[in-house]
């Protein structure tokens, strides 16, 4: 016979996720599409790679407008990208029997929701006209690797995945509490995904402490050199765009752009916000990465 439900840990808190994950709602249905418009920014300006610049603050509003809303369609590559890594080891995870029945079924809804995301990133994009030009995800060689070879499960897998969750939570956070300042479908997009996150991001925290708790403190900080490595890497790519992103919103020539968004203060305080829920709950948990 197998054993109960939830004999993997942590099934109380399944269980309770389960349950608030049902109904399902439709992020697809959850944004009033008639109200995109490339009138209005997509970012308030303070999350613009660039705010602060005198040489950008300079430019007609059109073109700060511009790289708001090409800025945004690279946050929704972001996520595209990383809910294919979480969705592929999810589904690849059903191919072994479901002993553990509560946490299986958790992750279908975890799988459910992250594919509601990303068709409504996908919906963004069709309507927005704007084509995806940061495609430097899916070339991150360092992060993918890991995606790929992190064992199910892991304390490692799962410490990334929460990096991942919460930075772009950050985000969506900050647009909500600014949502004067931007298209209100952006708004609801920002809604919609952090509505389903803080479940997610509930989940994760308590696998990560789980699978850290049961593991000799070499071995934790062991993982500290590899999760430096992955939050660098995603930092890199998420905070800071490529040069096609600045091109594409007409600042050329955009290595230069992206440059000036690097070596931009106002930028570097922003990130560390973002960054800061990420980072205390990895302390928490006995890591201490640098932002
Ligand atoms: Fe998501
Ligand atoms: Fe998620």
């Amino acid at each position: 016979m197998p054993p109960p439900a939830g004999h993997g840990g942590g099934a109380a808190l399944l269980e309770q996720l389960a349950r608030n994950s049902t109904p399902y709602h439709d992020p697809l249905a959850r944004v009033d599409w008639e109200a995109l418009s490339l009138d209005a920014f997509w970012l308030p300006p303070r999350a613009i790679s660039l705010h602060g610049d005198p040489r950008f603050e300079a430019l007609p509003e059109a073109q700060r407008r511009g790289l708001s809303q090409h800025e945004f369609v690279g946050f929704i590559a972001a996520g595209l990208w990383l809910e294919g890594i979480f969705m592929e080891r999810i589904a690849r995870g059903l191919r072994r029997p479901p002993h553990d029945l509560a946490r299986t079924g958790y992750l279908l809804h975890e799988l459910r929701e992250e594919c509601g995301h990303s068709l409504m990133f996908l919906e963004l994009m069709r309507r927005s006209g704007l084509g995806l030009v940061d495609e430097r995800y899916w070339r991150a060689r360092a992060l993918n690797l890991l995606a790929r070879v992190a064992p199910a499960d892991s304390a490692l897998f799962w410490a990334c995945v929460l990096i991942g969750e919460e930075v772009p939570d950050r985000l969506n956070r900050f647009l909500r509490r600014h949502r004067g300042e931007i298209c209100p479908a952006i708004a609801d997009i920002a809604t919609a995904h952090a509505i389903d996150e803080a479940r997610h991001i509930a989940h994760a925290r308590e696998v990560v402490e789980r699978r850290l708790g049961a593991m000799p403190v070499w071995r934790r900080r062991a993982l500290v050199p590899l999760l430096q490595l992955a939050l660098r890497q995603f930092v890199g790519l998420f905070c800071y765009p490529g040069p096609a992103v600045y091109e594409a919103a007409g600042l050329r020539p955009g290595r230069v752009w992206a440059e000036r968004a690097r070596a931009n203060p106002a930028r570097r305080a922003f990130v560390a916000e973002l960054l800061g829920t990420a980072l205390r709950s990895l302390r928490l948990f006995g890591l201490e990465l640098r932002p």
